[in-house]
């Protein structure tokens, strides 16, 4: 069996696969790592044919449906998934056949009502039912601490104690445990009975996880990450420095037109000499009347280089093929010590009435 880890902060995720017949599965992935998965697929010679989340995820970035559709592959999840792109439903008792490889699906509701565990040879993949040293937390959408303990004390804990443990999340750089010293040493799992245990989950008083929103938007619904948008966005246009801008600005270079795409008042505050006004909300409105030379030479930029990123890519696609964003934003601009220019755009660039 081929078994490897990935790690993207406390997310974890897994590659398994069959020597035998070649095939694997991916499970828990996390949208950083999407090119890292790909290259070590290919490095284990490996053909990738299911995708697979442990649950609905509220604190990671599920890759599964950026990969579905990139290598047209299904994605499996418990059958109680509210995710609309499961492809393969399964439930508790139910085996997933991996060339040679069979994993057992636990269905171990509790941290959400889709949660299951993965059973396979000497080891389970818990998802965010037992963690090392921990358990998944029950505060969030369709947790239920009741559930969690019938989870971990009438299935997962029943299985061998020698069984490795590899959960989906992990924030000590430890790589897997086993049940029998989690049932030893996890300080949740050292309760008297279930109303103990509850109690316990009920009173842990944590803190939403950071990007909860967003991770559940994505996740249950299959679409993008803001972060995803801006690196696709990177990946059709490219960058020049601060220090280039600066070397152009300052030398006099005139075939290089500097558009700053911030909102007005940041504008009037400070913007680098010469540049052009047009607030991003108002670029496609009035991009053909400011700016009417396709061919011309365009730096954009913004505040912190993430919309300026955006509008390059966007400016790219309808003609204008030489526009450019500044690698980083006005802040290092500022924190570079270059010359900064205040007051209002030239009324040439924000006519009275337009971009509405
Ligand atoms: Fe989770």
């Amino acid at each position: 069996m081929i078994f490897e880890q990935f790690r993207a902060g406390g997310c974890l995720s897994y590659l398994i696969g069959c020597e035998q017949q070649c095939v694997a599965i991916l499970v828990d992935p996390e949208v950083s790592l999407v090119d890292r998965y790909l290259a070590s697929v290919g490095r284990h010679g490996l053909q990738l044919r299911y995708l697979l989340d442990t649950h609905t995820h509220a604190d990671h970035f599920s890759a599964s449906h950026t990969l579905s559709r990139k290598l047209d592959l299904p994605v499996i999840m418990h059958r109680k998934s509210p995710t609309p792109f499961v492809q393969i439903q399964v439930d508790d008792g139910e085996s997933i056949i991996v060339g040679d490889l069979r994993l057992k699906v636990l269905y171990t509701p509790g941290h959400t009502a889709d949660s299951i565990c993965l059973q396979l040879e000497d080891r389970v993949l818990t998802g965010d039912t037992l963690l090392i040293g921990s358990t998944g937390r029950t505060d969030l959408p369709t947790g239920d601490p009741a559930q969690l303990y019938d989870s971990l004390f009438n299935t997962l804990l029943k299985l061998p104690p020698a069984t490795r443990v590899y959960p989906a999340h992990d924030y000590h750089a430890q790589e897997h445990s086993t049940l029998a010293y989690e049932l030893a040493n996890n300080p949740r799992l050292q309760v008297k009975d279930r109303e103990a245990f509850i109690a316990q989950m009920n009173n842990l008083n944590m803190k939403a996880p950071t990007h909860l929103t967003e991770a559940l938007r994505i996740n249950c619904s299959g679409g993008d990450s803001i972060d995803q948008l801006i690196a696709e966005a990177a990946d059709r246009i490219s960058f020049m420095s601060i220090d280039e801008v600066y070397r152009r600005v300052s030398g006099g270079d005139d075939s290089l037109l500097v558009l700053d795409v911030r909102e007005r008042d940041a504008f009037e505050k400070s913007h680098i000499p010469g540049a052009t006004h047009i607030p991003r909300g108002q670029l496609e409105l009035r991009v053909d009347g400011a700016l009417p030379d396709p061919t011309q030479r365009i730096l954009v930029y913004c505040e912190q280089g993430k919309i300026s990123t955006l509008a390059t890519a966007m400016m790219r696609r309808i003609g204008y093929g030489r526009a450019v964003a500044l690698d980083g934003g006005f802040q290092q601009w500022r924190l570079a010590g270059y010359p900064v220019e205040k007051g209002s755009p030239p009324s040439a660039a924000t006519p009275a009435g337009e971009g509405n």
